[in-house]
């Protein structure tokens, strides 16, 4: 089977590199893919929102498995364009359609599907710029800090927590008004805050039977001790070593469970990743956000421990087989730990060249890297993603830290604390 990846980060590089390890693959496309995902397919200069040059690559090389990485096509709705064309409706497709996506594509539709289907959640309201007056009013009704979240997709800077009452108004009134966050903080969801920790479920559904994926965390400030501003991701750990047995049966009776049932009971077909971030709040888990894709670097430890064929779990949830298959979990944690570009998540330049991957003893996922002739450069803020494994999540880690010492490009920052916390 032909197989096309959309997308160009870690994310993709860890999803081709499982899928190349596939019998049932025969060719492997990534469009535009980065110099990992070279090394284990052909890359293709498409963009991801070009849906008729995919609609002719598709066809060019008999593609019958399309796996969407990134939500931005799926909010804009890849998926209703396949199956609305002649020649691609039989094409298969991870990813949700439009109606689906908006579980991340819009927070209030994600609150409203919570709400409607008793998912545990924060308790929330939403304000357009008409009704200004009433957010300011229902602050008051809160306790700080505030949480303001842009509607829309805001490539993940929608989200503000404001410890002071005047400045979540001035912020309110930026994103209402003003236009901050653009078309995306047209309506802002404001949210009771939770006072927990973080951890992420992942799902893989057809739409009436599901798969738990390995969970992780993630680690999203770009300093160390959690601080500073918000990355994509500067490291990942699965399994998350506090969720125990009751916790991870909790999260799927009171949450997995409810929103695949939910999906159904709303007539939305979904098919492709549901990743559920939560707050475990004393023990108990509420959902802060869904995404429609896999996280990224998430998937950079997800992946690797899946030891099951992945070409045949993604062929088992386009055909509507998930409830007969039995996923293979490598028990081992895994750990990955992102390497940076000098600057992220604000400005930064382009275009090093990196060194020293030839001899590492850990797995390199690559995120923002492509070949420039000969050589390898940095393309991005977050360049690579070198993920270990072993029984103790700390001795793994402290590989994916010996190895990022062989590692050069001019500017490499990474967080030396992943896993402080745990
Ligand atoms: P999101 O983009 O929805 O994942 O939000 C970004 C981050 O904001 C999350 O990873 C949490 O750390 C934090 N966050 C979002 N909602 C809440 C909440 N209700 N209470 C506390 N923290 C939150
Ligand atoms: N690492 C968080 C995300 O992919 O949304």
């Amino acid at each position: 089977m032909n197989v096309l990846i959309l997308g160009s980060g870690g994310r993709e590089h860890a999803l081709a590199w499982k899928l190349d390890q596939s019998p049932q693959l025969n060719q492997l496309y990534i469009a535009p893919g980065n110099a990992g995902t070279a090394k284990v397919g052909v890359n293709l200069p498409i963009s991801i929102s070009d849906f008729e040059a995919i609609k002719k690559i598709v066809v060019q090389y008999q593609i019958k498995l399309v796996i969407v990485g990134p939500e931005v096509p799926l909010v804009d709705g890849i998926h209703d364009f396949f199956s609305a064309d002649s020649k691609l409706k039989d094409i298969a497709v991870i990813g949700p359609k439009k109606e689906g996506a908006q579980l991340e594509g819009s927070k209030q539709f994600a609150k409203e599907f919570m709400i409607r289907h008793e998912i545990p959640t924060a308790k929330y309201k939403s304000f357009t710029k008409d009704t200004l007056q009433e957010a300011f009013q229902f602050l008051k009704e809160l306790s700080p800090p505030f949480v303001l979240k842009a509607d829309g997709l805001a490539a993940g800077k929608g989200v503000l927590i404001i410890q002071d009452i005047d400045k979540a108004k001035d912020e309110l009134t930026a994103m209402l008004t003003n236009d901050k966050f653009g078309a995306a903080g047209n309506t802002v969801v404001i949210e009771e805050f939770l006072d927990g920790i973080e951890m992420s479920c992942f799902i893989l559904t057809d739409g009436k039977d599901y798969v738990i994926l390995p969970n992780a965390k993630d680690y999203k400030r770009i300093g160390e001790g959690d601080a500073g501003l918000n990355t994509g991701g500067m490291g990942a750990i699965s399994p998350v070593p506090f969720a125990d047995k009751d916790l991870l049966n909790e999260i799927e009776k009171t949450i997995v469970i409810p929103s695949i049932k939910g999906l159904q009971k709303d007539r939305i077909e979904y098919q492709g990743f549901l990743f559920v971030g939560l707050m475990i709040v004393k023990n108990k888990p509420f959902v802060i956000e869904y995404n429609v894709r896999m996280g990224d670097p998430e998937t950079e430890v997800v992946i690797p421990r899946i030891q099951s064929d992945l070409l045949e779990l993604f062929i088992a949830t386009t055909t509507g087989t998930l409830s007969e298959y039995q996923m293979q979990i490598n028990p081992q944690s895994a750990v990955t730990v992102m390497a940076v570009s000098d600057g992220y998540p604000e400005s930064y330049k382009k275009g090093k060249i990196i060194s020293g991957l030839d001899s590492i003893d850990a797995q390199v996922f690559h995120a923002g890297t492509k070949m420039e002739g000969e050589n390898m450069v940095t393309n991005g803020g977050r360049v690579l993603a070198v993920t270990s494994l072993h029984t103790d999540f700390k001795e793994a880690l402290k590989n994916s830290y010996n190895s990022l010492t062989q590692i050069h490009f001019d500017g490499i920052k990474y967080r030396s604390d992943i896993g402080f916390d745990l």
